[in-house]
């Protein structure tokens, strides 16, 4: 990898998240320094998005333009829900994501969908992407093979050929689903 390779890389790369808010600070200092002449900076924006949550007292984010997540990144703290919209599917299907999948009929007020359960598409959508996404699924004892829900072992095989590999675990009734570590 020659060197220029190496700095888009780190700075688009799944390194990105832990490079790119430095150089952000880098470039806002820089920014003072030259007494704010010119644009200003991402870390000046990130300011911005998060004094007007405060001032409003705003728990929601919505953007539009997600590029590399670094709005997101920079204010997770700041919103308790953020909405990201990229209209580029090489963006939008990039950073690996913790997935809690628990969208299901449970009687009562639940909304019943065409299947009581979409695992079997939520799992093949999820890993259709490249990255080293994690899931969660709640109620794994309702994995027996009844109704829409696919039992273990057919969960396992479906898995299998979505991506060859994942290490798949049950405890506390919760299903975990990850790439082998290392
Ligand atoms: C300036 S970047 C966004 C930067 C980002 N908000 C941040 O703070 O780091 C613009 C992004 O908008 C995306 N984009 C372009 N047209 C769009 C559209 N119609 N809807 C959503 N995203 C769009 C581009 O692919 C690009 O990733």
């Amino acid at each position: 990898m020659g060197v220029n390779r190496v700095m888009r890389w780190m700075a688009t790369g799944p390194p990105a998240f832990a490079v790119r808010p430095s150089l952000h600070r880098a470039e806002f200092a820089i920014w003072a320094v030259r007494g704010r002449q010119g644009p200003p900076p991402h870390a000046f924006k990130e300011a911005i998005v998060k004094d007007y949550a405060a001032r409003n007292r705003l728990e929601t984010l919505v953007e539009t333009g997600t590029y590399l997540g670094d709005m997101v990144w920079a204010v997770r703290h700041t919103f308790r829900e953020i909405h990201t919209i990229e209209l580029d599917a090489s963006l939008y299907r990039r950073g690996p994501a913790l997935f809690w999948l628990d969208g299901h009929y449970s009687g009562g007020i639940t909304a019943r969908g065409e299947l009581d359960t979409p695992i079997r598409k939520e799992l093949s959508r999820v890993f259709a992407s490249p990255w080293p996404h994690v899931v969660l699924i709640d109620d794994a004892s309702d994995f027996t093979g009844r109704g829409d829900y696919p039992a273990v072992d057919e969960l396992d095989a479906l898995l299998r050929s979505i991506r060859p590999g994942l290490v798949v675990s049950s405890s506390d009734n919760v299903i975990r689903i990850h790439q082998p570590p290392g």
